[in-house]
């Protein structure tokens, strides 16, 4: 998503807010939002994009401040899912008990027969964030937006997304008592559109790529056709983006809280790799884990590789691509937080790499068949970027290495239904299958 130069309130008009810091609403630890760029603050409320110099605005904290031991001990205590960490995160005090879809706690899967395959050593985990309520990464995110729209009296949700976003949204908004529509490009897998569509909010495809349809939220949301809609990924963006914080808390505390020494992160927006990065600074800011440097790298899709294109490069801008890759929930051809992902890769010493269609299926199959389990292409991505990242010596194979899959491959089955089904069809007799030789 590109960043919008003019923001808009719920009431589609735009907001002149003052520069301090004084929040109406109370989002638990969050204390207001920061630009990224010149670091101006601004109370919490539906804005996204600074009014000083158009920069991104995140949320900043008033994080606890006690021993780290009490707040091991009380995330520890806490529920099996993300609200384990609400100190840390802006949502209120209460979260746990509205109606929410509770994702997160998801597994942690040591993956030895894929080190091995990979001549990892050092320990090799997968993240396994297909088992979230709707199958991938997004329940995270949506969560928090979800108790941000409730905070800001919105009744509609809505988003641009690639696939996954719009079926996150559509559950989340029936369980939390919102009307939704979601956006989508025309084209997407049969199983991202039955999943978007089946919780019964409205659902549009767009004649375009998600460029197109993000363009169209933004105009959208101006427009007092969007008044009263909190746009996940867009006025609810700065809200949204911390839900992936979350993924770096749990890996650390399912290591034993400990920092991995490396993490392969896919790429869209970019805003998922950027806030797994500040979930681990946090961390160590608050001492939960010892401070000791850890190394981000990005996956794409050769098809859709901006961010990978610009890092080879060496360039410090992202030029936007037209996408063209089966790794359809990655196929973001002007990622707003692009640039942020160059930054941090270049600073803890990784690299975004890309790997094209083909590789991105052999990975996914690469998975299934090692580890039992089914990543969609943005794991197939990950993974395919994983392999290659060992083999050209970027990545450390003595050192511990942390690969996230982020979505089920239950929802792309088309990219390896063509190279993947039964090994023979026989008649129902012992001799037919004694012919196959699969005894
Ligand atoms: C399965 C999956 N993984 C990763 C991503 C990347 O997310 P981000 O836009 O935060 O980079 C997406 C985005 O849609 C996705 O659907
Ligand atoms: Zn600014």
């Amino acid at each position: 998503m590109a960043v919008q130069a003019a923001t808009a309130t719920s009431q589609g008009t735009t907001p002149e807010t003052p520069a301090t810091t004084t929040s109406a609403v109370s989002l638990g630890p969050a204390a207001a939002l920061s630009c990224r760029e010149c670091g101006t603050r601004f109370p919490l409320g539906p804005i996204f994009a600074c009014q000083e110099c158009f920069g991104p605005l995140e949320v900043a904290y008033d994080l606890p401040s006690g021993d780290p031991e009490s707040l091991k001990k009380q995330i520890e205590a806490g529920p099996d899912n993300i609200w384990r960490y609400a100190p840390l995160l802006p949502v209120p005090a209460d979260v746990a008990d509205k109606p929410n879809l509770n994702p997160g706690f998801t597994k942690l899967v040591k993956a030895d027969r894929l080190a091995a395959e990979l001549g990892v050593t050092g320990g090799l985990y997968v993240k396994d964030d297909s088992g979230n309520p709707t199958h991938s990464f997004k329940d995270r995110v949506v969560a928090i937006a979800v108790e941000a729209a409730r905070a800001f009296g919105f009744t509609t949700l809505s988003c641009s997304s690639t696939g996954n976003l719009a079926g996150a949204v559509g559950a989340a908004a029936r369980r939390a008592g919102f009307r939704s529509c979601v956006f989508i490009p025309h084209d997407l897998e049969a199983g991202k559109v039955v999943m978007a569509a089946v919780y019964g909010g409205d659902l549009v495809g767009i004649e375009g790529n998600y460029d197109d349809v993000n363009r169209f939220c933004s105009e959208l949301i101006g427009d007092p056709l969007g008044e009263g809609w909190g746009f996940v990924n867009v006025n609810l963006r700065p809200y949204y983006g911390e839900g992936s914080k979350t993924l770096a808390y749990e890996i650390c505390e399912q290591l034993g809280w400990e920092l991995p020494d490396q993490l392969v992160i896919p790429i869209a927006s970019g805003s998922q790799l950027t806030k797994i990065d500040k979930g681990l600074k946090e961390l160590i800011q608050l001492g939960l884990v010892e401070d000791k440097p850890y190394k981000i790298f990005g996956a794409q899709a050769e098809g859709c590789s901006p961010v990978s294109t610009a890092f080879k490069a060496g360039h410090d801008v992202v030029r936007p691509q037209k996408p063209n890759t089966i790794a359809k929930s990655l196929a973001i051809g002007n990622p707003a937080d692009g640039p942020y992902v160059l930054d941090i890769a270049r600073r803890t010493g990784g690299a975004v790499e890309d790997v094209n269609d083909e590789q991105v299926v052999d990975a996914i199959k690469l998975l299934a068949r090692t580890e039992g389990i089914f990543a969609e292409t943005a794991g197939g991505v990950t993974v395919g970027v994983t392999k290659k990242l060992i083999e050209n010596g970027r990545i450390d194979p003595a050192k511990s290495l942390v690969v996230l899959n982020t979505g089920d491959g239950l929802k792309t089955l088309d990219a390896v239904a063509p190279t993947t089904g039964p090994t023979a069809t026989i008649r129902p007799s012992l001799d037919s299958f004694r012919e196959a030789g699969l005894g």
